[in-house]
Formats: structure tokens, sequence, C-alpha cells
């Protein structure tokens, strides 16, 4: 399994402003999203192309534009949708998956509430997102769904992974490349990243 990080100074720049406790919700909503349009020029860096002849004002030209079937960006809710909407942004005519798991604080496994995705995955790229690559639990369990309903290419886009996620994470989905701001130094007793930057939910969403 393959893991970026993505290390471009305005993403590390935001982030450091994101983990700061200081940081207002709406501060935090509005860096999140500043954030998933940089991490989602990445993820998307290798889109395929194809060409389509077009007429701009002076003259005719081919000219290249995403091949294939639109892709699917997949939230974990409910701290995905904060990823999901600077996605969107970037590409707007892309669909949308949505995996509703909670963790259960006392054994932290994920327990899914709701599913929905198009019907057609197997066709098309699949990227999952969630902030936080913590246990792994949400994202593995996530990814196993995805997968039972057809889908065979994906890649998962997060804030932040600790070291412990991403092993568990490679090893039941090897296939599944993963995407981040930072690795940081390890998952404490209750599941929480550290140093982290809290629970991104409720940083969010201001609840708590
Ligand atoms: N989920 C969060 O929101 N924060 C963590 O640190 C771990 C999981």
């Amino acid at each position: 399994m393959t893991v970026t990080v993505v290390d471009h100074p305005l993403v590390q720049h935001k982030l450091t402003i994101m983990r700061d406790k200081e940081t207002s919700t709406a501060g935090f909503r509005r860096l999140l999203r500043e954030i998933s349009l940089l991490l989602g020029y990445e993820v998307t860096r290798d889109l395929e192309l194809t060409t389509k002849m077009i007429e701009t004002p002076i003259e005719t030209m081919e000219a290249p534009t995403l091949e294939g079937k639109k892709l699917v960006f997949a939230s974990v809710l409910r701290a995905g949708n904060g990823l999901l909407e600077g996605l969107l942004d970037l590409v707007p005519a892309a669909r949308v998956a949505h995996v509703g798991l909670y963790r259960d604080h006392e054994t932290l496994e994920a327990v899914e509430y709701f599913f929905k995705a198009p019907s057609d995955l197997g066709d098309r790229l699949v990227i999952v997102v969630d902030p936080m690559l913590a246990t792994a639990n949400s994202a593995i369990a996530a990814i196993d769904k995805l997968k039972s309903r057809g889908a065979t290419n994906l890649r998962f886009l997060c804030l932040l992974a600790s070291p412990e996620g991403i092993e568990r994470f490679a090893k039941a989905h090897p296939d599944v490349p993963v995407f981040t701001a930072s690795i940081d130094r390890e998952l404490n007793e209750k599941g929480y990243i550290i140093p982290g930057l809290g629970d991104a939910g409720d940083r969010m969403y201001g609840t708590k």
C-alpha cells in the first residue's frame, strides 16, 4: 500500500491552525474546506485525460477533458462531510456516496447506520474521505462495505493518520492508497490521534 503525505507548505500551515485548540468552529470549518481543495488536487493528480473538440471564440481545438465515468467521493459520516464540500467544489460533477458509521466508545468498533451509493461503483474511481485515520476501524469498515457493493478502484483521503491506523489499514486493504496531510506520533488508549486536533466532528460542528 502506498501512503502519500501531502507536505505542501499551505497544507502544513493550515493544519497547524486547525490543530490549535483556540481556533473557532467557523475557522476550523473554513480551513477544512480550504485544505480539502489542496488535498483534492493531490489525490486527483493522475486522473486520466482524453480530448474532445471544442470551439473557442477564435478556432476549433482538441482540448483535454477527464476520461471515464464521473468519480465518486464516499464520505464517512459525519466528519467526512467537511472534506467532501471542498472536493465537490473541485469536481462538481462527481457522484457522492455516504457511509454512516459511528464509533462505539467502549469497543472503538465502527457500527454502520446508513449507506447510500451509486449503483455502478465497479465502473468508477471511489475516493473515500474521512479526516481522521485513527484506529482505522471506520475506514476499513467503509471500504469493506464499498467493496461488497462492487468498488474495485479506491483511494482513501484523510487529514491526519496514526502509525497504528496506517498499519492496520494496510493489512486490511493493501490495494487502497492513502493520502494524508500528516502521520502523527501515536494513538492514545481512547483512540485519539496524538498530538492530533481532537474530535474532528466536534471541532467542525461545535458539538461536545
Ligand atoms: N476521530 C477524531 O475525530 N479524532 C481523533 O483523534 C481520532 C478519531
